[in-house]
């Protein structure tokens, strides 16, 4: 067996299929938020024009998956939690962006399902873990 190295080893970006996949899950994850009115909470958090999330978002999830990484490079030194410090995030909107979220990942099915599954209750995790006590 060929060992593993940093020149083999493949990151989940390249595994789940790269940046197509990630503007599909994250065009979903606005679809629902506009369209579902289970979300309506959270949408009210959001300006009106969700076009700049559209591509924030999928450049975000693809360099914190292993991928190109020009989100942080155009954001140095920022992290998603402090980002997000001055949001009024409570139990009810995080669980909102984890649910929608999960329907999301859910609705493009990327293949490998185990590594699609991680993302899915990492990203969740992360969204509840945004909440303000
Ligand atoms: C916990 C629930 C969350 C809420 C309520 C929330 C809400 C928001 C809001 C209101 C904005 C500003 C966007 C705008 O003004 O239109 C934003 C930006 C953003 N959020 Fe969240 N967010 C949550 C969780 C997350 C998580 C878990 C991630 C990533 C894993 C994330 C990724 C982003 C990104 C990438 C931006 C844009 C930052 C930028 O490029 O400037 N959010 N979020």
């Amino acid at each position: 067996m060929r060992p593993v190295t940093t020149e083999t080893a493949q990151t989940p970006h390249d595994l789940i299929g790269g940046a197509p996949v990630f503007e599909a899950i994250a065009n979903r994850f606005y679809d629902l938020m506009e369209q579902d009115a289970a979300y309506a909470e959270l949408r009210a958090m959001h300006a009106e024009d969700l076009g700049p999330m559209r591509k924030s978002l999928p450049r975000f999830l693809a360099g914190w998956a292993g991928g190109p990484r020009d989100w942080f490079e155009a954001n140095p030194g920022k992290c998603m939690m402090s980002l997000h410090k001055d949001f009024a995030i409570d139990r009810q909107t995080a669980a909102q962006w984890a649910d929608a979220m999960t329907r999301a990942i859910a609705d493009v099915a990327p293949e490998p399902a185990h590594i699609a599954q991680a993302m899915t209750e990492v990203l969740s995790r992360m969204a509840r873990g945004m909440t303000r006590p």
